[in-house]
Order: structure tokens, then sequence, then C-alpha cells
């Protein structure tokens, strides 16, 4: 059975980040972060243009959390947790397959630094042991070629392509499955 009980919420660290929750003070770097046109580019999701829209996401987040339905950390600098890099999480739990969707980004400013690999080994360690999950999924659009290098340096299986899973925007959406299985031993 998973155990989606996040309270007290699981403090994260790694060696250069610290992943904690998402709370209404950080709602301008959540707006500068779901805001940007660049990082939501392959993100199916209305942009927050303004500080009411990301109270809007940090209240969504939080809601997760509290119900058990989905678990988001804050990626900070370890150094200034104020500053926030990006957002990770679980975005869903699908508890009858010991399974969870995993979902990272960062804002551009912080591309290309090896961030989200370092926090995804902390957020897995987390799911397989505390969270009790047998396997992660990820599901990218298949146009998203820095989160798909992201996944397959991390030993993430490809799994399967759905033609047009969705429509965002009017425009029709494929996505790619990657999945991760718990290493035995
Ligand atoms: C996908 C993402 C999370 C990768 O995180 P990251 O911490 O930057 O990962 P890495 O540092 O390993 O970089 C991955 C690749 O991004 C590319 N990259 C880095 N900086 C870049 C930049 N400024 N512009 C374009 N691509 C860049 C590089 O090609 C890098 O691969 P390389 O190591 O072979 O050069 C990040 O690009 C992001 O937040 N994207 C927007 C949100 C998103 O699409 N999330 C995934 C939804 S499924």
């Amino acid at each position: 059975m998973l155990n989606l009980n996040f309270n007290p919420f699981p403090v994260l660290r790694t060696q250069r980040l610290l992943l904690r929750q998402v709370v209404e003070a950080d709602a301008l770097y959540v707006m500068k972060i779901r805001g940007n046109e660049e990082a939501m580019r392959y993100i199916p999701r209305p942009r927050a243009k303004t500080t009411e829209d990301a109270l809007g996401v940090i209240a969504m987040l939080t809601n997760g959390i509290n119900e058990g339905k989905s678990i988001n950390w804050a990626i900070c600098n370890a150094q200034d947790p104020n500053e926030i890099y990006g957002i990770m999480g679980y975005v869903n739990f699908y508890p009858q397959e010991l399974k969870a969707e995993i979902g990272y980004m960062l804002h551009p400013d912080y591309w290309g630094q090896g961030y989200v690999p370092e926090a995804i080994i902390a957020v897995e360690k987390f799911g397989f042991e505390s969270i009790h999950l047998e396997l992660i999924e990820a599901k990218i659009d298949p146009r998203n070629d820095n989160s798909r290098k992201v996944l397959l340096r991390n030993h993430y299986q490809f799994d399967r392509l759905m033609q047009k899973e969705m429509t965002f925007e009017n425009e029709e959406l494929d996505s790619e499955y990657y999945v991760k299985k718990k290493s035995v031993g």
C-alpha cells in the first residue's frame, strides 16, 4: 500500500539543493517559473501570469499534499532556501498499481547545471522507500529533448507513445511515456 501521508512535510537535501514545501510567500518565484513561456513550452497547463494565478497554483499544490493526491517540492538553493530554481514532484498517484507520475520544471536561468538530475535522485529515493512506489512514470511531449535526456541518463526506459492523447489550446498533443522500476536488493 502507498504511504500518502505527507504530514510533516518531508524536506529533502542533496549536495547543492534543498527540497521543501512551496508556500504562499513563494508566489513571486512561482509566477516567474509557471509564467515563463520557455519553461512552459511543453507543459500543457495555463501560464501563471499574476501573483493571484501563482497563489492558485500554490493552493492546488498544498491541497494535493494535504489530500495525499500529489506531492511537489520547491527546488531551492541549499545556501539560500528562499531562492527557488524550480518545482518537482509526484503529480499523480495510482495506488492500485503502486505507481506515480513524476514531473519537474526549472526556470530557464537554472537550466543545464544538472539540478533536476540531482533532485530526481532524492525524489525517487523518497518515492521508492517512503511512499513505497514500485514504478515511477514520466510523460513528456516528444519535442521535449531536454526532458528526454534527463530521463534516459537517469535510466528510465521508453514505454509507449500515445498519439493525440490530449488537446491543449487547440493543439492535439502526443505523449511519450518513460518508466523506472524500483530496483530489487
Ligand atoms: C527538462 C529540464 C527539467 C532539464 O533540467 P536541467 O536541470 O536543466 O537538466 P540538465 O542540466 O541535465 O540539462 C539537460 C539538457 O538541457 C539542455 N540545456 C541546458 N541548458 C539549456 C539552455 N539554456 N537552453 C536550451 N537547452 C539547454 C542541454 O542540452 C542539456 O543536455 P546536455 O547535458 O546534453 O547538454 C529543464 O530543461 C526544464 O525545466 N525545462 C522546462 C520544463 C519542462 O519541460 N519540464 C519537463 C516536463 S515533462
